[in-house]
């Protein structure tokens, strides 16, 4: 009996049936054929039934199945429709539940290509990003976060930052930024490998509508390149005083011991006076080799580029070259292709002959040999100079095109070098957008290459 009036048409048929009954027995009692009233009450029944069934398939089934749909749709499925080709309400009703699943679903799209896009972003920054609750909890953490300090991001969320992060300064940071409520910075060095990185960390306090603090987000920064820069300032002051202090501690003693009385032996006076004039000579080379890398170095620096013979350049500074080979014993050839032309900034490429030369002589040892080749290709002409020398350690070479970097700082100083020559030809070399390669062997020798632009 419970089953009959579940559904709403049965519900509406027996009380329809109960009220023709009802209206029937009234009118029997006024007129008393009672087969007429049947039939009347039958065909009434007929009637209400076909209304009931019109009503039930028009719009109480099309709604069941709207409601059906709207849950779905509700329950995330964009993608559910619900057709129902009648042009009345109902039909109207369908049109607009598809409407909103589409905008809907559309929406949902779009969210998804942000959100993916965020993600991307987050994923590929150069920075280190973890997202922090307002309990500490660790939400988010990016592959760079991951790249520098190790482990996998399942290793860091969920997890109190205090628990998986062992660096002081992080955990300073963060305290600070919830303690403050604003942005915090901190730096610190940290070991990757065997490669020291310096790394600026900020603190940066997010907050709700409600103004009220929700957690961090902390954006760690690789700032190794520019420590290295500040280092290297540093040291470039630190060398260029103590390069210059030399000399001058020098002179000024030699100078006081002359006029301190010294001036009476004429000899003495003499080899002090050599002494002054060389260490003055000493500084004004390093001055000029500072003025030439601090002008190479310089971005407005311009080349001047004139056509010159190779073979005559590199003549007019082999005699200098010569002595001081044979003061050593050293055996200086070279081999010029003939009638080679250049166009490059002439002054400057004879720095780099000079200086390559120079230290092929100053770390030979007696009765070695250094040669010098030049020739050229299409596009470049090749500098080559060797010696069969002491050689440089693997460990060093990258090294040794920095400024005031010796291998031996000992034996450097008494071929009166002061790191700057090897420098300074990378310099003159990068002008000329050409490039430079160095093979060395210790104890066997040294080559060195240079290509230049002709
Ligand atoms: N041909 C070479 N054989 C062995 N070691 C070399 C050779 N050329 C350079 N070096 C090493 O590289 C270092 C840097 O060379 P660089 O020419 O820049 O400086 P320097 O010769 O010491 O001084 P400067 O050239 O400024 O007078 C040298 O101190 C030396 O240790
Ligand atoms: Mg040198």
């Amino acid at each position: 009996m419970k089953e009959l009036f579940k559904k709403p048409i049965n519900r509406y048929t027996v009380l329809f049936f109960v009220l023709t009954v009802f209206t029937g027995a009234i009118i029997a009692t006024v007129n008393n054929n009672i087969i007429i009233l049947f039939a009347m009450l039958a065909i009434d029944y007929i009637i209400l039934l076909v209304v009931l069934r019109f009503i039930y398939s028009g719009y109480i089934k099309p709604i069941k199945k709207a409601t059906e749909t709207i849950k779905e749709i509700g329950n995330g499925n964009y993608r559910a429709k619900f057709h129902h080709p009648s042009s009345n309400i109902i039909g109207e009703l369908s049109y607009n539940i598809n409407a909103l699943s589409r905008n809907l679903w559309e929406i949902a799209i779009r969210e998804e290509i942000k959100s993916e896009q965020l993600s991307t972003i987050i994923e590929n920054t150069e920075n280190g990003l973890v997202l922090i609750d307002e309990k500490g909890y660790i939400h988010l953490v990016n592959r760079k976060f991951i790249n520098m300090f190790g482990n996998s991001a399942k290793d860091y969320k969920g997890f109190l930052y205090y628990n998986v992060m062992e660096n002081k300064v992080f955990h300073k940071t963060v305290q600070n930024t919830f303690l403050y409520e604003r942005n915090m910075k901190g730096e610190f060095s940290h070991y990757i490998g065997l490669d020291k990185y310096y790394y600026e960390i900020i603190g940066v306090p997010i907050f709700n509508e409600k103004n009220r603090l929700k957690g961090a987000v902390v954006v760690i920064h690789d700032i190794t390149e520019l420590k290295k820069h500040e280092i290297m300032r540093k040291d470039f002051v630190a060398n260029v005083s103590h390069e210059l202090r030399t000399p001058i501690t020098s002179i000024k003693g030699f100078a006081e011991t002359l006029l301190e009385g010294g001036l009476g032996d004429k000899e003495t006076t003499h080899e002090f006076l050599k002494i002054i004039y060389n260490e003055s000579d000493r500084m004004q080379l390093l001055i000029e080799d500072l003025l030439t890398l601090s002008r190479l170095e310089n971005e407005n620096f311009q080349i001047v580029l004139n056509k010159f013979n190779v073979k005559e350049l590199v003549d007019g500074i082999i005699p200098t070259l010569k002595i001081k080979a044979e003061k050593k014993q050293l055996h200086l050839t070279r081999d010029i292709e003939e009638n080679l032309e250049m166009k490059a900034d002439q002054e400057k490429v004879k720095q780099i002959f000079v200086n390559l030369i120079d230290n092929a002589i100053n770390y030979t040892p007696e009765d070695g040999k250094v040669s010098l080749t030049v020739n050229s290709t299409s596009d470049y002409v090749h500098i080559k100079v060797s010696d069969t020398g002491i050689g440089i350690e693997k460990q060093n070479l990258p090294r040794i095109f920095e400024r005031f970097y010796r291998v031996d700082k000992a034996r450097s100083r008494n071929t009166g070098g002061t790191g700057l020559g090897l420098a300074i030809v990378k310099h003159i070399v990068e002008v000329h957008e050409g490039k430079m390669e160095l093979e060395s062997e210790v104890n066997k020798g040294t080559t060195v290459h240079v290509y230049l632009p002709r």
